[in-house]
């Protein structure tokens, strides 16, 4: 808000305009990404749910984590008069498997699932970084073979890919409950003696959440966590075979990859799989996706014990991406603006609109009328192909004339036959 009185947006929040200033909020780039994702994910079997953007906030306490950054400061809490705390969603993940749980769905057998829709963390703005987001999320529940791993992976590859974006994935396995405990109190020792040498957060993340130190950005902390002891040699035989699957899977796919052992994501629920596609477009916030297997939230939620995995795609660091390789925004357009130059054109523009309308012809006519230079410059405006001018003669007659609006070219025409001319003219 300002002084002023005007009431602006809310900081971090983004609106989306079919011309926004800023290429990468134009609607029509969401609508393609949106499109081309429903595409790939029904190609790979995915189904589509939707969840409230609110929810109890204890899910996500118990679902992402007490000790994580999103639920210590990031969560936008609020009490609904009298009942407990409810909060904007921060992440997909816990709410889905919430929605699994109380629909009962494990009877049913595996669930793929894929959701779009805003997201809210608290965060400090910047580019990449809003404090409400957009994320497709995919999940899983039921598989705990590591081929539903490499499937996912590859299907997120996948979509990147008929986008015309090359990301760079890095994969890693966080263990999990047979071989992280052990390794966690080894890391903990460890960076404890090492603490002089460490930022605050560093310091304050070995007590609350060791794993998360590795994910330090800090210059000065790097040559100090790069000794650091690597849970990655320290895999149980369950965990070294799962995650060996994975990367021959990867190789047998041809989805290119690297190893990233200090790869930990900042939600608690990961077991096994941890994965991030980043890209050198984004600046500080590179990760575009990121995800992983949580085979033990359905049961810490509540539910029987149910593998699963997922991920998250971030839509603004997509789009911004889109834009730095020059992708072509599809701005839809009309195919034939109507230009009256009086009255009974006017009624006749109306008439001829609807039947073209009818016939799957996008058209528009500028209901304010007026001058006939106006209403070409509004016809420009909204990038038309063509312009037909109608007045009274045209409408007794149904004759008029066809204008090319980019050649500046005029073919008469009847106007019965604009239908069968305008699908006749587009691209096969
Ligand atoms: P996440 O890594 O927290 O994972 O978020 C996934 C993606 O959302 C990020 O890679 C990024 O592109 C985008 N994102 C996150 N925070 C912001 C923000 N403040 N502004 C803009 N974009 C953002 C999850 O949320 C997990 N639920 C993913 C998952 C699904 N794991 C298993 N299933």
């Amino acid at each position: 808000m300002r002084a002023s009185g005007k009431i602006t947006g809310v900081k971090g929040m983004n609106d989306l305009l079919p011309s926004h200033k800023q290429p990468e909020l134009r609607t029509a780039r969401w609508q393609e990404m949106e499109r081309v994702a429903r595409e790939v994910f029904h190609l790979y079997g995915y189904r589509e749910v939707r969840t409230p953007a609110v929810e109890h906030a204890a899910l996500f306490a118990r679902g992402v984590g007490e000790t994580t950054d999103i639920v210590q400061k990031e969560m936008y809490v609020f009490e609904d008069k009298g009942e407990e705390l409810l909060c904007l969603r921060p992440e997909a993940t816990a709410g889905l498997v919430r929605t699994y749980i109380e629909h009962g769905l494990h009877v049913e057998g595996l669930q793929k699932w894929f959701l779009i829709g805003p997201m809210f963390r608290r965060e400090r703005p910047q580019k990449g970084r809003y404090r409400q987001f957009h994320q497709m999320d995919i999940e899983c529940f039921g598989a705990a073979e590591p081929a539903i791993d490499v499937e996912q992976i590859a299907m997120l590859d996948d979509f990147l890919s008929r986008l015309g974006v090359r990301a760079e994935l890095k994969i890693n396995s966080v263990g999990d409950a047979t071989c992280r405990p052990a390794y966690l109190e080894d890391l903990r020792g460890w960076l404890r003696a090492r603490a002089a040498l460490l930022c605050d957060d560093c310091r304050e993340r070995t007590e609350r959440n060791p794993l998360r130190v590795l994910d330090c950005k800090n210059p000065a902390c790097q040559p100090v966590l790069a000794e650091a002891p690597r849970l990655i040699d320290r895999l149980c035989d369950g965990c070294r075979t799962h995650f060996d699957a994975v990367k021959a899977g990867l190789d047998a796919l041809g989805v290119a990859f690297t190893v990233d052992p200090r790869l930990v994501r900042g939600l608690d629920y990961y077991v096994r799989t941890a994965f991030e596609f980043s890209s050198t477009a984004l600046g500080a916030q590179s990760a575009v996706a990121g995800g992983g297997r949580y085979d033990g939230l359905v049961e810490t939620l509540g539910g029987p014990p149910t593998p699963a995995i997922g991920f998250a795609l971030g839509e603004e660091r997509l789009a911004l991406i889109l834009e730095s390789i020059g992708r072509e925004t599809p701005e839809p357009r009309p195919e034939v603006f109507f230009v009256s130059a009086d009255e009974a054109g006017a009624r006749e523009a109306l008439r001829r609109a609807g039947q073209l309308r009818k016939a799957g012809i996008a058209c528009e006519l500028d209901p304010r009328g007026g001058k006939i230079a106006r209403q070409f410059k509004h016809a420009e405006r909204v990038r038309a192909r063509y312009a037909v001018v109608l007045g009274g003669n045209e409408a007794a007659s149904g004759q008029a004339k066809l204008k090319d609006l980019e050649t500046r070219e005029e073919t008469p025409i009847a106007l019965d036959d604009l239908a069968a001319r305008l699908t006749g003219n587009r691209p096969a």
